[in-house]
């Protein structure tokens, strides 16, 4: 019998007992997880601990006591990945995460990059870089008509028609809710032997990723965001095909490589190729122990509650006047934007955050293939997680609603 309660899938006792551990739930309506999910108690005291100890008994020394929790970090992000820890770097953000897998790749001029119409901004104005300084082509696969997302077998052709160096697919935008089919691109970037990097920065601690379904070689995310891990905190997966291909990133560092000679280094067997010495411990620490949090929840009933949140947000913010909302796809993720007249960006922002919730607003600049499309200059983003409620829900849609009569007013 499914539970009819309003904390599906959870019961509402361990719902109130999940937001009873989470401190921020005390004090604000966060609806801003797409920038950074609110710490679980249990993160922010591993991390205060490892501060405390390293101030007690010196940096390396709170490093070396506590080598357990910090080799936790890969088992767990393995874990959730399904892959080994050998696979897993840890990494200061996805994008720092992102520009060690592309600067691993030997680029040369002609060589094309074939990505979609909604990848992440800052890999598009990376991939502009590579263009700018090797003279590689960047091919963007055309989107469904309907607006539904890439149009797979067009991209598909791209690969066989041009034999990109790269195939390169952000899973979830940070600019809407679509879901792209990664796993579907997968298949033929596996058939076809291409390389294949997934940027899964909103889609970790949402939905169940799994590196052998989705065919990828290589795989970016942050910690902050759905994981709810620290701030400063992401990883690179890397699969053994590239690591036995001898892919290495292009400042390997002491951490990375032996110096087995004066005139030669060797890369270093594992992911850890593309880590650098230098670790922030305390939030490697407290990602591990945000991935443990999470994977104990449960991702399968988190990637349940908190899509459903959204549509619920989306259910009642369709009906008010004034608003239009964004997301394409048949099933988006938990990014609800949407447009509101009457309002410019900032003095609407302030207005939700003086009802004490956070939001986040994308901007034309963000998304310059997606926002044109749909002929915006700006979008208000609101990104529940499955401790939020339904009643923050209808508060939220609430608050929306009595704006856009302000608006209206004015
Ligand atoms: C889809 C996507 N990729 C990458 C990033 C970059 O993440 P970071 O800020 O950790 O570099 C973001 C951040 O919003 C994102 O939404």
């Amino acid at each position: 019998m499914r539970d009819k309660s309003n904390a599906f899938p959870f019961s509402a006792e361990t719902l109130r007992s999940l937001r009873a551990d989470t401190p921020g739930c005390e004090s604000v309506v966060h609806f801003n997880n797409a920038g950074c999910g609110l710490l679980a108690r249990p993160v922010l005291e591993a991390m205060l601990a490892h501060l405390r100890l390293e101030a007690a008994i010196g940096g390396y020394e709170a490093a070396a006591a506590r080598q357990e929790e910090v080799r936790d970090f890969y088992a767990a992000t393995a874990g959730l990945l399904n892959c080994s820890p050998e696979n897993i770097a840890f990494a200061g953000s996805a994008t720092d995460a992102y520009t060690r897998a592309l600067s691993a790749i030997p680029f040369e001029r002609g060589d094309v990059i074939l990505t979609t119409r909604n990848d992440f901004i800052s890999n598009q104005i990376a991939f502009l870089s590579l263009r700018k300084r090797f003279g590689v082509e960047i091919v963007h696969a055309p989107d469904h008509a309907d607006g539904s997302g890439v149009d797979v077998e067009a991209m598909a052709a791209l690969m066989r028609a041009r034999r990109p160096r790269l195939v390169a697919v952000t899973h979830v935008p940070t600019n809407s809710g679509l879901v792209q089919p990664v796993a579907e691109i997968g298949r033929h970037c596996r058939e076809l032997e291409l390389l294949y990097l997934v940027d899964a920065c909103q889609t970790v601690g949402q939905y169940e990723i799994d590196v052998e379904e989705i065919g990828c070689d290589l795989l970016t995310a942050t910690c902050r965001k759905f994981l709810r891990g620290p701030r400063g905190s992401g990883f690179l997966y890397v699969s053994d095909r590239v690591l036995r291909a001898g892919y290495e990133p292009l400042f390997i560092d002491m951490y990375g490589a032996r110096w087995v000679e004066p005139g030669r280094y060797r890369p270093v067997e594992t992911a850890a190729r593309f880590e650098d010495w230098e670790f922030p411990y305390s939030a490697v620490i407290g990602s591990a122990v945000a991935t443990r949090y999470a994977l104990q929840v449960g991702v399968h009933r988190i990637a349940e509650r908190t899509p459903a949140l959204a549509a619920r947000l989306r259910d009642r913010l369709a009906g008010v006047p004034g608003v239009r909302l964004l997301d394409r796809g048949a099933r988006p993720a938990a990014l609800v934007t949407f447009e509101i007249e009457g309002w410019q960006p900032q003095p609407f922002k302030e207005a939700m955050d003086a009802r004490g919730i956070n939001s986040a607003l994308s901007f034309r600049e963000f998304a310059q293939y997606d926002f044109r499309d749909k002929d915006v200059e700006w979008a208000l983003r609101l990104s529940p997680h499955y401790y939020n409620t339904e009643e923050e829900v209808d508060r939220v849609a609430a608050a929306v609603a009595e704006l856009s009569v302000t608006a209206a007013r004015r």
